[in-house]
């Protein structure tokens, strides 16, 4: 893979960090998109920034952006914006979310950068060449049991009642050290990446939340896949990334849990 996508895209994120770190400090400013899904300035400034400079460097690439201002296009390229990942934690002055840019190459994922602006923690990753965090070489955890691992998961805003993951939330916790819920999918695959997090699952959860990350863990030595072990598309239902150690018994867990649910 040419460097020059992975450079891109870090000085891209890094640009989009600055002005999502200059809106968190200003009165915030809410519009909504359906029922509970917000939509701040700092989204549609970071992707407006993202896309312009995407744009300048590859004109023919396609864009596709979560706010819509995307560079629909037929290309073997296409890059996967999420300029504010974490938009609820940013409305809050929650400090935890990011800018998630991933680029695929014929579908196939080659780059990413997550970037959260406010740890200055830059996640970075080029199929074939590992994954980094400022530079260093990340690895996903040697935990091997579900009954020792930490876990992540999320929620969406939308339709939220409709999502089977409160029954999952439940028993994974019972059965683990616990679930973190921090509000952002991006950063959560970055933590399984640097080993923070052993395990991540989500229902619902669009390209742009996961490229970056997924090819975070695929390069920190993860495993990313469905609940049933098939791999993980974009966009797809449920995403299962874990450290692979403890993905099967994840997903036997998740088996019977979808069970219980089926009989409710
Ligand atoms: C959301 C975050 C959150 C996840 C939601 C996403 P947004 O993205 O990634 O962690 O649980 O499903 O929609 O709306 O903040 O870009
Ligand atoms: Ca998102
Ligand atoms: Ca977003």
């Amino acid at each position: 893979m040419s460097s020059n996508y992975l450079e891109a895209a870090v000085e891209t994120a890094q640009e989009a960090g600055k002005i999502l770190l200059e809106e968190f400090e200003r009165p915030v400013r809410i519009t909504y998109k359906g029922d509970v899904d917000l939509v701040t300035q700092a989204d549609r400034r970071s992707e407006e920034a993202v896309v312009a400079r995407l744009k300048k460097y590859f004109p023919d690439h396609a864009i596709l952006a979560e706010e819509g201002s995307g560079h629909e296009r037929p290309s073997k390229f296409c890059w996967y914006v999420d300029p504010l990942d974490g938009t609820t934690n940013f409305a809050h002055g929650y400090p935890c979310f990011g800018v998630s840019i991933g680029l695929t190459e014929a579908d196939k994922l080659i780059a990413g950068v997550v970037y959260n602006p406010v740890s200055k923690e830059l996640f970075a990753a080029a199929r074939g060449e590992g994954a980094t965090l400022n530079g260093r070489k990340i690895h996903v955890s040697a935990i091997e049991e579900l009954g020792t691992s930490l876990l992540a998961t999320g929620f969406p805003s939308h339709k939220r009642a409709q999502n089977p993951n409160i029954h999952y939330y439940w028993d994974f916790t019972l059965q683990s050290h616990g679930v973190r819920r921090d509000g952002s999918a991006a950063l959560d695959l970055a933590g399984v990446a640097a080993g923070r997090f052993d395990g991540f699952w989500e229902f619902g959860l669009h390209p742009w939340d996961t490229a970056a990350g997924v090819l975070l863990v695929e390069e920190a030595g993860g495993r990313v896949s469905d609940f049933d072990g098939k791999p993980y598309k974009l966009g797809g239902r449920v995403i299962l990334a874990s450290n692979g150690h403890v993905h099967e018994e994840m997903q036997r867990v998740a088996a019977e849990i979808e069970k219980k649910v089926e009989r409710r």
